[in-house]
């Protein structure tokens, strides 16, 4: 049984030789001969090891499966867990320091470099690491965290950290990820706040709650003296009087919007 799913495993690694082999001669211009790319790559020996791996799990041979996994990531530095789905056609250049996830979905012709994480956020379980879409380049150092999409032909900048869906032929950067080119079009970054002179401004704020405050309260004084009881009275001064005053003082003083300051 686990012999039989050992075979079918390094039959389906041998299958792909080839197409793997091409792949890195196709994008990566360092690479010359055959039997350089065949000995040299350690992007290809970790992956025709996780295709073994994977047939193993996928046959509910979990704990080989790791195994090769492991012993793979001790010759390679590239730990791909036996669980992840791996499309045609994946380059890991480099290699070092890639990390890819149980449950991470790489569809055709993607391009990783060396420091990829494709990693879970540590919160979620079941679905919890990224799927990426076909022709998608992860640049070296990125790190794409949770179950999020990354659609095809979208390119993930040397050292971005992305935590939300990347739209397909997009090109995101910089942490948390932001989208700075889609569908070839540069997107525009938000537009900085200069207004300056509308800076919000504590100290004039609460004097002004203050210069209030005491109109409130001479107010008060002043209807106690009359013998006032509130609003409605004939014989009382206007009821503005001192709010006016408050207003003349607030405006004379310059402590509206932050202009006192
Ligand atoms: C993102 C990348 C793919 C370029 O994509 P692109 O669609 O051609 O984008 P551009 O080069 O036009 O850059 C768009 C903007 O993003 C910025 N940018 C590009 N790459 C960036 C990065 N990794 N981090 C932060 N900002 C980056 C550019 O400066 C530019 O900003 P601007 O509009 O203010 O000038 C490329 O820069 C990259 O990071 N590739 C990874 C390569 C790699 O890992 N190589 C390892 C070899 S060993």
């Amino acid at each position: 049984m686990l012999l039989g799913s050992l075979v079918s495993g390094v039959r389906h690694a041998l299958s792909a030789v080839s197409s793997d082999v091409e792949a890195a001669r196709e994008r990566d211009p360092a690479a010359r001969g055959l039997t350089e790319v065949l000995l040299c790559y350690p992007g290809l020996h970790a992956l025709w090891m996780h295709r073994v791996a994977h047939t193993l799990y996928c046959h509910g041979h979990h704990l080989p499966a790791r195994l090769i996994s492991q012993a793979s990531r001790f010759a390679t530095g590239i730990e791909i867990h036996p669980g992840a789905t791996i499309g045609p056609g994946l380059f890991i250049d480099h290699g070092m320091g890639v990390v890819i996830g149980e449950t991470t979905e790489i569809g055709d012709d993607v391009t990783i470099y060396q420091g990829v994480t494709l990693g879970g956020t540590g919160k979620e379980t079941g679905k919890r690491h990224p799927t990426v879409g076909d022709r998608v380049i992860v640049g070296t150092g990125a790190r794409v965290l949770g179950p999020v999409e990354i659609g095809e032909g979208a390119k993930v900048g040397a050292g971005a950290i992305v935590i939300r869906d990347v739209p397909p032929n997009s090109t995101v950067v910089g942490n948390p990820g932001r989208t700075v080119v889609l569908d070839g079009q540069r997107v525009p970054a938000a537009r900085p706040d200069i207004e300056h002179t509308r800076l919000p401004d504590p100290m004039a704020e609460a004097m002004v709650r203050l210069v209030r405050r005491l109109g409130e309260l001479e107010q008060e004084v002043d209807d106690l003296r009359a013998g006032r009881t509130g609003d409605g009275d004939p014989d009382g001064p206007p009821a503005r009087t001192h709010a006016s005053v408050q207003d003349d003082i607030i405006s004379i003083l310059g402590l509206n919007a932050g202009a006192g300051i």
